[in-house]
């Protein structure tokens, strides 16, 4: 079976609507239309599912799954580098600042070459729609071609997505062999990539939109934060950027705007609700009510804090405030190209910030109380938190939601998860799923109904 639209799924659904709680379906009938959207998710107990699965029986168009295979949502990565696919895993030895010059911009330069980023590209969606990730947020490059390769790969591939070309113009942070030759070159590139991606024939159905991009503050001019903010209202775009990452970069920006990144964010017009920010380890208890007042959403990247960041993001906290968070890989600051790898770094490193880390300081001085979250709000983060971050239907089976899902299957040779049907509760065997789960247990990866 390839692609379920006009289907009916027949077995296990797992999925989470509301932060908190995953729900555990057995024998659900999920009904998927023409278009690739859900139109119905049923449990045994519904007066309609007899009907319904005779219906889809006579008509052919059950589709049933086997015991110990589960459908899931896709992910949302909120937070991916394309440029640095090739340095996934390699590079984690020196601070932000210096891994920046030293290693991340002479990879980036090379995207001068089509070639090059065409391969690079290719494989990276690829990877991730087997990861699982279904809708990915990405930063490009400087370079015009090869944000363009990257948004026709997605396009041709399946892949939801969201792209950026990225803006770097300040010469005082950026080398000469990787910045924009000057802010209005910037401009018109970032003008020319929305018109590219939102004129495209192949994106009628907007599967693939635009980001507005300053890199971060640092590696912008103020004149080219200002230009972008009313770019992106003017086009209406999302906006993303790294805010408080590390000491270095927080410290930065106060001293140069004497304000946090939030609040400076806020003043070149780049804080609303179709605003992504990366880490956002530092703010203040005022960054976060900003944030929630004007709604936008944040890229929770765990794995890549614990090297780049010196820090643990208050992700209960911020949870707990009612702001929006999805989660990132952030390709490749964190080691990982796998979504649900980040929810389990989201879990370990809520629990070192609760516990605290450094024996030498007494227990109850060490770390931070009620910091921890569990597998249950990891997976929410990975789905629809994500979704909701970027205020599209997708993230969960609700009515209407694109079907944008995943096959797992728990029997995989050498990626057993071991599951005991007579004593494993349905919390358990969720909790197996997503603690244990790797790409070798992902068997389909689905958009809009669409096999990809
Ligand atoms: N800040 C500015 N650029 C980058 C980047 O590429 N990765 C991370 N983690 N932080 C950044
Ligand atoms: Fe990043």
């Amino acid at each position: 079976m390839k692609n379920v639209r006009g289907k009916v799924i027949l077995g296990s659904i797992i999925h989470s609507t509301n932060r908190g709680k995953v729900e555990f379906l057995k024998n659900a009938l999920l009904m998927i239309n023409a278009d690739g959207k859900v139109s119905d998710l049923l449990e045994s107990s519904s007066p309609n599912y007899s009907k319904i699965l005779n219906q889809s029986k006579s008509s052919n168009s059950l589709y049933e799954i086997l015991d110990h295979q589960y459908i899931l949502p896709g992910f949302t990565d909120l937070h991916i580098h394309a440029p640095q696919w090739p340095q996934l895993g390699n590079a984690l030895d020196v601070p932000l600042e210096v891994w920046l010059q030293k290693y991340t911009f002479p990879l980036e330069a090379k995207y001068q070459d089509e070639n090059f980023a065409r391969i690079v590209y290719s494989d990276l969606v690829s990877s991730l729609l087997s990861a699982g990730t279904t809708t990915a947020v990405y930063y490009g490059t400087i370079h015009q071609k090869a944000n363009q390769i990257l948004a026709d790969i997605c396009l041709n591939m399946g892949q939801r997505a969201i792209i950026g070309k990225v803006v770097m113009d300040n010469p005082e942070e950026c080398p000469g062999y990787y910045r924009d030759s000057s802010t209005n070159e910037a401009l018109d590139g970032t003008s020319e990539f929305v018109n590219y991606v939102r004129n495209n024939p192949k994106n009628s159905d907007n599967r693939v939109d635009v980001a507005i991009t300053p890199r971060f503050i640092p590696s912008c001019t103020d004149e080219a934060l200002y230009e972008l903010g009313k770019l992106a209202q003017r086009h209406s775009t999302y906006v993303q950027t790294h805010c408080s990452e590390s000491d270095w970069e927080h410290n930065y920006v106060i001293n140069r705007c004497g304000k946090s990144d939030t609040e400076a964010l806020m003043d070149y017009g780049l804080l609303n609700r179709s605003t992504i920010l990366a880490h956002a380890n530092f703010i203040s208890e005022n960054d976060m009510e900003l944030i929630k007042d004007k709604g936008a959403g944040i890229a929770h990247c765990p794995l890549s804090n614990f090297f780049f960041s010196d820090a643990v993001f208050p992700l209960r906290r911020a949870l707990e405030k009612g702001l929006r968070v999805g989660l990132g890989t952030d390709i490749a600051g964190g080691p990982s190209m796998s979504i649900l790898d980040i929810g389990r770094s989201a879990i370990i490193s809520s629990n070192a910030l609760e516990s605290g880390v450094n024996t030498i300081v007494s227990r109850d001085l060490r770390g931070c109380v009620d910091s921890r979250i569990d597998f249950n709000d990891a997976f929410h983060l990975a789905t629809k938190g994500g979704a909701e971050v970027l205020n599209i239907p997708t993230g969960s089976f609700e009515k209407d939601n694109f079907f944008d899902a995943i096959l797992i299957d728990t029997e995989i040779d050498n990626a057993r998860i071991a599951i005991q049907s007579n004593a494993d509760s349905d919390e358990d065997l969720i909790q197996k799923i997503i603690m244990l789960a790797t790409r070798s247990n992902i068997l389909k990866t689905w958009v809009d109904g669409l096999i990809v």
